[in-house]
């Protein structure tokens, strides 16, 4: 036994510090002071009647950021894939029809997993950087015959563009199909009213807008999506997103399924306590502002956004990276000299963009002007010179109109 303790790497001391970065990629976030505590509150079992009560309490407030009445409303283990996983899963069975709204990055992972259901895939494509444009999704769905679901991205992280689901949600149900809606990087940082705009079922992440820890996954499903999944045919083929088991340990029955994340659950309740004392719409408001004062100091220091400015995500700034900047080394010394991370392009745009997450804590004027400020010195350091300061100053004066 000794000999092998020599092939055990043993870290100097038993915890680790990773250094204090200021998180603008588009998630995971900075936590809130009391998020952190939340974290290293006391641990409880998972049956204690103190965490069920917490349970409860998690699921009451993700009601108000999903603003919706359903009662299968709840926190997935998991991060924003378990999501996506658990809302394609349940819906389809073999042979059914699902049309994919595809405009990013984020749509091909839905055509895998509904593929892997096997499921008949009508991919729906839009332009990068565009958003959905409702004629052709009402020609497609036309043409597509009976259409079980359709499955759309509320807001593109990999391009900056809010998808307009209100309007997506009305030609869907005119066609007789559920909506599956991603609001990964929207929960909690967009308007997403879920009941008004009768989304039938739809997933988030705990790390964005949210500002807890990854992890979890935020779900809420209607009570006609719900009554779909109780009538399937054939078993839901991953046990463990079931929702039909999943939501049975959420509500009153307890039914045991997993071991909660109990310290995840306390972080992702204080996070979202502290989302209902600003207020929602306090917040999406705020996000609104600073997203606005990011992409006019950006634009003054002479970036072009990438994103159809009409359906502009406030939640992700993307910009075009400059001719002859090396898109890469700018995010290294940001990150290395002034410990900022943002993240850059996607799939063909790699390379090509920076994506600015204006999500959760991270989103407050100090932080947005000193990473406006870093990158002005970065890009001068390249050859991108610009009036000195005029980023920091232009977002300011957006900052302070309201
Ligand atoms: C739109 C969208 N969907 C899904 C995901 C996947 O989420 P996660 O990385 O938390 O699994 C992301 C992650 O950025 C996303 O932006």
């Amino acid at each position: 036994m000794i000999e092998k303790l020599e092939y055990v790497y043993m870290p100097k001391n038993s915890l680790t510090f990773p250094p204090e970065r200021l998180l603008l990629a588009p998630g995971p976030t900075n936590l809130h002071s009391r998020v952190l505590q939340a974290l290293i509150a006391p641990i409880l079992g998972h049956k204690d009647p103190r965490f069920l009560d917490i349970m409860d309490e998690t699921a009451a407030l993700l009601r108000y950021v999903f603003q919706t009445r359903n009662k299968v409303t709840l926190a997935l283990p998991g991060t924003g894939g378990a999501g996506m996983e658990a809302t394609l899963v349940n819906l389809l069975e073999p042979g059914d029809t699902v049309v994919v709204l595809d405009a990013g990055y984020f749509a091909a992972r839905m055509v895998e997993i509904a593929d892997r259901c096997r499921a008949r895939v009508i991919v729906h494509q839009t332009e990068w950087g565009r958003a959905v444009d409702i004629d052709s999704l009402e020609a497609a769905l036309q043409q597509a015959g009976r259409v079980k679901l359709v499955a759309a991205v509320h807001g593109e992280t990999s391009t900056g563009v809010e998808h307009p689901i209100a309007e997506i949600a009305r030609v869907a149900h005119a066609h007789g199909a559920l909506l599956a809606v991603d609001a990964v990087p929207t929960l909690g940082g967009v308007w997403l009213p879920v009941d008004e705009w009768q989304i039938d079922i739809c997933y988030s992440g705990s790390q964005k807008c949210l500002s807890a820890p990854p992890g979890l996954a935020p779900i809420t499903v209607s009570e006609p999506a719900m009554q779909v999944i109780h009538q399937r045919k054939t078993k839901v083929q991953s046990w463990y997103h079931d929702l039909s088991i999943l939501s049975r340990y959420w509500s009153r029955e307890r039914v045991y399924h997993h071991t909660a994340p109990i310290n995840m659950t306390y972080a992702l309740r204080e996070a979202l306590v502290l989302i209902q004392e600003e207020g929602l719409e306090t917040v999406i408001q705020r996000i609104g502002v600073l997203s606005a004062g990011v992409l006019a100091g950006l634009q003054a220091m002479g970036l072009e956004l990438f994103s159809d400015p009409a359906h502009r995500l406030t939640t992700v700034v993307a910009v075009k990276t400059p001719t002859g900047i090396d898109e890469a080394r700018v995010r290294a010394t940001l990150l290395e000299t002034f410990n900022i991370e943002i993240s850059g392009g996607l799939g063909a745009y790699a390379g090509k963009l920076w994506r600015i997450g204006i999500m959760g804590h991270s989103a407050r004027p100090r932080n947005l002007l000193a990473f406006l400020a870093a990158l002005e010195m970065v890009l001068r350091e390249q050859g991108h010179a610009t009036e000195p300061g005029v980023g920091p100053r232009v977002a300011c004066e957006v900052f302070s109109r309201t």
